[in-house]
Parts: structure tokens; C-alpha cells; sequence
């Protein structure tokens, strides 16, 4: 909802007053502040101002004679008699078209009122809401049963302009489009997918290999068309509207440019399959990139058979998906669960333990070391041992040692049912959960592992059956 606030004050009303004063008078109402409406003259006083750029708002100004025409449920005659109106704050809000929701509320200089501007603007229709819905849903990493049947330019040019039309940051519009059919080049890009496919593979338990050996993870030379999306994260100079602060969103836009692309591809019945089993340097050599600008992705494009109802992955059985609640918190992290739910506290995530939600089911085993600072790097050795480390310094970036610097018991509870969840995810079936030395957290985390593992169907060695779990793990 888009909001108003009407502000009559003083002369010398200081921010902290006025911001209290908007604080209480914005307590359940749910909206963003548009604009802040006050009587001519008291444009530029400094707790104002302050308070304007605060709300990140715009400040309008109406005059006295205006302002007094307004019909509104609380005038004041002696207000009336001093400032030629007999209404600020209420008086701006009707002004501004907005309905009073809020009226006036005073401090001692000050009123505010608040309105809301105007309905919302209108959704789809329930038809075309399905449609957005379908293809997301139906949009599918494609790597099998490709058609021999090239790529028409107008609808290529179509999906094309899609990606185009993605969001970036402050318009920079970091990403390029490389079309490559050539067979000799996709040949060589093919092969550097072998080797990283071979290293990776090498890196696995022997359960979790044979399981990748049955995975086919590109399509580059089964697809008409690869397309390799490029980012350039300097586009635009020196100014570009909101990276300034986050160089990481060039790397987002460009992200997005792809998604539009995919869903544009699907609603076409062309197949899109993301390979990132490069160095990404490697590919750019094999393409010609010149060295300011860096592969986002990697794209094998063609018309295809089918489209699988469920992710491969999902149906190899290799990962399963997260369901949502596990991925929308309120107000506060840790405070899991859908809009309209309770969130869950770790007296839940406990109590969870207790009532399988198998969600994962896979044959992997791994080897969990919690550990209380350090590198972690001490403890890996085989590739089915995790270390989780939970000091408050970050350990070196170690894929076998996950950070998870708890700052209280509750939290670190909650971070080990994750860490379980997000392991059974990854096709983990059953977790040998121990933790070296006497810290607090760490054996909290490992609790939080063991239930997690638990309350998702894992078998949890070394531990007591759910049942038993019934220590607080304040
Ligand atoms: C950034 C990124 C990189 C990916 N790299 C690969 C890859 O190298 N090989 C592969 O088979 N799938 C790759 N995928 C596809 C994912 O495995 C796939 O999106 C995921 O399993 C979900 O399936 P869905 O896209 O069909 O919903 C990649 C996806 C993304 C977003």
C-alpha cells in the first residue's frame, strides 16, 4: 500500500519528535511512505527534512488556503484562527486524494495523520496469472532428447529479446548474448566439460560417483545452438545507479537475463540446459573473450521431445527440493514458516525430531565433525567427512567446512537442523554426527544436526531415538 502522511509542527521541531510521532502513527498500518504533505512554510525545517529523507519520501507542500477547504473529522478553531487552516496533518492527507486511515495524533509540536493512496493497481486475470505461473513451474535444466532441428532466427530472436528486457542494476545492462553453432568450437568446448566432469568426479564418495555416473550434466554437443551469456561488470562507468554499494548486482542482472531467457525458451518448447563445468577463463580463451568481460553462464539451446515434470536431479534421486517454509523467515532469522503460519522455535524444531517429514531419502553417508574455531581443515581427510565450524572467525573458503558461526545455543540449534536438512537435500540418508571438545555451541549444533537428520527421515548414528530427545536446548 502506498501511504501519505500529513504533517503539521512547530517551528524548531526536532527529528527525534517527529520520528516518534510517525513511528506510533504508523503502528499496523502496512505500506511504504510515498510522500509527506505540510503547510507551506514549513518546507525547510531541518527535523522535517530529516525525517522526508529517512522515509526515503518525497515532501509536497500545500498552501494554508488550500489546506482549509479540506473536510476532515477533527478540526481545530484556534488552528484555524493562527495558521488559516483549521487542519494540517488530516487536512494534507484528503488533500493528497488519499483516504484517511490514521487520524490526526500529536506530540507536543507536531501532527501527523496517515492515508492511503488510491486501490492497488490490477493483477492479471486468473487465466494469464496461470500462464506466468505454468511456465515457471514447467520451466525445466534440459540435457536429454534434444531434436535435430535448428534454432529459427525470428524465434531465437524473440526469446533472445526477452533476456534483454531483464531488470539490472541502474539500467547497466552487463550482459552479451555469444551464439555459438559451430561444431569444431563446441568440440572444444565439450571437452573442457569432460575434464571438470572427471575432477568432480573424482572428488566423490564412492556411493554419491556411481549415483553422478548415471547423471549426464550438458548437452553442448546434442543442442544446434550453445549460447554463452557474458557479464561486464564495469559497464556503464563510474555511476551506475546502486552498484556502487554492491558490485555483486552487475552479477545478479546478468543472472536474471538468463532466467527470462529460460522462460522464454520454455513457452517456446525450446530446451535450455546450464552447464557450469568450466573454468570460466578457459572457455572465454576457446570463445575469444576479450578480458574485461567474464562467462555467466553457459547455454546448450534446442527444440526437444519432451519436458520431465521434476527437476533430473530430483528424479535421479541425486537432490530433492527445499520446501518453501524452510526458506521464508519472519521478521527475524531463524523464524521459519509460510505467510500466515506460526514460525517455528527450536522447542518445534525439536519436537519435529519426533515425527518423520522424509524429504530426502538418498543412500549417501556422511561423517559430520562439529568443531569450536580452528580452520576445520584438520578434521577432513575422507570425501564424506563435513566440518562444521562454529567460532566467530570465518575459516578459509573450504567446500568441507561449512561456517556457521553461532551467536547463541537457540541459534545454534537452529543452524544444525538446517545444516541436516540442507545434507538430506543433497542425498544424505544417514549422518554420524560428532563434535570435538566442550564448547556449548558445538554440541548444540551437533543436537541441532541430529534432530534435523531426524525430523527428515536420516539415520542419525550414535544417538538416542527421537523419543528420548527431550533435553531444552536453552
Ligand atoms: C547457475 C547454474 C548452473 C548449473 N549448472 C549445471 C551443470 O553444469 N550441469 C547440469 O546438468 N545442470 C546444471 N544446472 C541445472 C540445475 O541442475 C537445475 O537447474 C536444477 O537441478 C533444477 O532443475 P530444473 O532447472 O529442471 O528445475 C545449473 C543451473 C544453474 C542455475
Amino acid at each position: 500500500m502506498t501511504l501519505v502522511l500529513g504533517i503539521g509542527l512547530r517551528a524548531g521541531t526536532s527529528y527525534r519528535e517527529l520520528r516518534d510521532l510517525v513511528d506510533r502513527a504508523l503502528t499496523g498500518v502496512v505500506g511504504a511512505v510515498e510522500s509527506v504533505v505540510t503547510v507551506e512554510g514549513r518546507e525547510n525545517e531541518p527535523g522535517l527534512q530529516r525525517l522526508v529523507a529517512s522515509l526515503g519520501a518525497q515532501l509536497l507542500v500545500a498552501s494554508s488556503v488550500d489546506l482549509a477547504d479540506q473536510q476532515v473529522p477533527s478540526p481545530r478553531e484556534h488552528v484555524g484562527e493562527l495558521a488559516g487552516t483549521a487542519s494540517v496533518a488530516e487536512a494534507a492527507v484528503v488533500l493528497s486524494g488519499a483516504e484517511l486511515v490514521v487520524p490526526k495524533l500529536k506530540s507536543a509540536g507536531a501532527t501527523v495523520a496517515v492515508g492511503v493512496l488510491g486501490p492497488a493497481a490490477p493483477g492479471y486475470s486468473s487465466a494469464d496469472r496461470e500462464v506466468v505461473h505454468r511456465v515457471i513451474a514447467e520451466r525445466r535444466d534440459v540435457r536429454r532428447g534434444f531434436l535435430d532441428k535448428p534454432v529459427d532466427d525470428e524465434l531465437l530472436t524473440r526469446v533472445l529479446e526477452a533476456a534483454h528486457r531483464a531488470p539490472s542494476v541502474g539500467l547497466s545492462q552487463p550482459w552479451d548474448f555469444l551464439l555459438i553453432r559451430d561444431v569444431a568450437t563446441r568440440r572444444k568446448i565439450h571437452d573442457l566439460a569432460s575434464a571438470q566432469r572427471d575432477a568432480f568426479a573424482a572428488s566423490l564418495p564412492a556411493d554419491r560417483r556411481s549415483v553422478f555416473d548415471g547423471l549426464k550434466i550438458e548437452a553442448i554437443l546434442d543442442t544446434p545452438l550453445n549460447i554463452a551469456v557474458t557479464c561486464d561488470p564495469a559497464r556503464g562507468g563510474r555511476h551506475v545507479l546502486g552498484r556502487h554499494a554492491d558490485p555483486r548486482t552487475v552479477w545478479f542482472s546478468a543472472a536474471i537475463a538468463v532466467q527470462n531467457l529460460w522462460l522464454a525458451a520454455r513457452a517456446e518448447g525450446l530446451g535450455v540446459g546450464w552447464v557450469s563445468f568450466f573454468d570460466p577463463a578457459e572457455v572465454g580463451a576457446v570463445l575469444g573473450l576479450p578480458a574485461h568481460v567474464d562467462l555467466l553462464g553457459y547455454l546448450c539451446v534446442g527444440h526437444v521431445s519432451e519436458f520431465a515434470a521434476a527437476p533430473e536431479l530430483v528424479r535421479s534421486g541425486w537432490a530433492a527440493r527445499r520446501p518453501l517454509s524452510w526458506a521464508v523467515h519472519q521478521e527475524q532469522w531463524g523464524y521459519r514458516g509460510l505467510p500466515g503460519a506460526e514460525p517455528s522455535t527450536t522447542a518445534a524444531l525439536r519436537d519435529a525430531a519426533g515425527s518423520s517429514v522424509r524429504v530426502g531419502g538418498g543412500s549417501q553417508v556422511a561423517r559430520v565433525v562439529v568443531v569450536d574455531g580452528g580452520s576445520g581443515a584438520e578434521h577432513l581427510g575422507a570425501a564424506d567427512v563435513l566440518v562444521v565450524q562454529v567460532g566467530a572467525e570465518k575459516p578459509a573458503a573450504d567446500f568441507g567446512v561449512l561456517w556457521r558461526p553461532a551467536r547463541t545455543a537457540d541459534e545454534a540449534v537452529e543452524l544444525g537442523v538446517e545444516v541436516a536438512r540442507d545434507l538430506v537435500l543433497q542425498g544424505v540418508g544417514e549422518l554420524q554426527v560428532s563434535s570435538v571438545g566442550d564448547s556449548v555451541l558445538a554440541e548444540r549444533l551437533t543436537q541441532g544436526i541430529r534432530w534435523g537428520g531426524l525430523a527428515c527421515g536420516a539415520a542419525v548414528k550414535g544417538v538416542d531415538e527421537p523419543a528420548a530427545v527431550t533435553d531444552s536446548p536453552a
